[in-house]
């Protein structure tokens, strides 16, 4: 199941790249697995290793109502054969709520619904990897089998500058790590106001200062926060994904592809890869 073959380099062939000198090529980590998509997948990898190997009869995580993190985690687990079990945050939703539920509780996901004080609670102590014989994997798989996943998107890109999305931080993280000394890594936060090299110092145990060498924060592309859209970042979703079929996420990837392309002219002559970090279910586009 920890097949990658599947997340193929999009070359991207635009006039502007032409213009700049510039070689861009989208890593397709979206297309990997149909509900495992993106860096579900590689956040998922070791932690369901990690499972296998200490015996453990399941998966225990957490989520939020419309949780992609969630349906991934149901849908690795089932899979691998492992039993799941998701705690929501919302004591007045039911497996029965929405799309994304019903199918966590159809690949056998066991679904409890907590308060959300109670669920704040129980996300933000620092609970041990295992208990009572599940692996207890954190929001948003943000961990340290997450991120070690995360590193070997490295070893199949070349290129001297790796753009991608950041929510948690695991996934830019683990790119972190992978990267040689010649490497430069641009990080697209989703939230306003984020301390992206902050967040990833405290992440990599080390100290923010020493990541500026190599990590670009392009921070003003949230347009307005997590989740929020506006009518330009809408319209060029839809341009993407109409002439150069690149299905890219209003909360993530399109938010990241918008910044790159908006900053292109201060890459003159790189050869970059775009991280596509999924978002979207298997075959839909963003549509209104
Ligand atoms: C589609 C997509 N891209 C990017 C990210 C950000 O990744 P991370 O939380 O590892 O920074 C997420 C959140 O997990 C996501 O769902």
């Amino acid at each position: 199941m920890f097949d990658t073959s599947r997340s193929v380099l999009q070359p991207i062939d635009h006039p502007m790249l032409k213009q700049y000198g510039i070689r861009l090529e989208v890593k397709r980590d979206d297309l990997i697995h149909s509900e495992v998509s993106g860096n579900k997948w590689r956040k998922l990898k070791y932690n369901i290793v990690a499972c296998h190997e200490r015996g453990l009869r399941g998966v225990r995580t957490y989520g939020g109502a419309y949780s992609n993190h969630l349906l991934a985690t149901a849908a690795a687990c089932h899979e691998a054969g492992l039993e799941c079990q998701g705690v929501v945050r919302g004591e007045e939703l039911s497996p029965m709520s929405n799309a994304t539920l019903k199918r966590c509780a159809e690949l056998g996901m066991e679904l409890s619904f907590i308060p959300r004080g109670e669920y704040r609670q129980r996300t933000q102590v620092v609970s041990a990897p295992e208990e009572d014989g599940y692996w207890v994997v954190p929001e948003g798989g943000a961990n340290r089998e997450g991120l070690m996943g995360c590193v070997e998107v490295m070893q199949e890109v070349s290129g001297g500058r790796v753009v991608v999305a950041q929510g948690t931080t695991t996934t830019s993280c683990g790119l972190y790590r992978g990267l040689s000394a010649d490497q430069r890594l641009t990080v697209v936060p989703a939230l306003k106001g984020f301390d992206s090299l902050g967040e990833m110092a405290e992440l990599l145990g080390g100290r923010a200062e020493c990541l500026r060498a190599q990590v670009e924060v392009l921070g003003d592309y949230h347009f307005g926060g997590y989740a929020k859209q506006t009518p330009e970042l809408l319209s060029f979703i839809r341009d993407w994904n109409q002439e150069y079929q690149l299905p890219l996420d209003p909360v993530y990837t399109g938010k990241a592809f918008f910044a790159l392309w908006d900053r292109l002219a201060s890459y003159e002559g790189e050869h970059i890869v775009f991280l596509h970090t999924g978002g979207l279910r298997a075959g839909q586009i963003w549509s209104e």
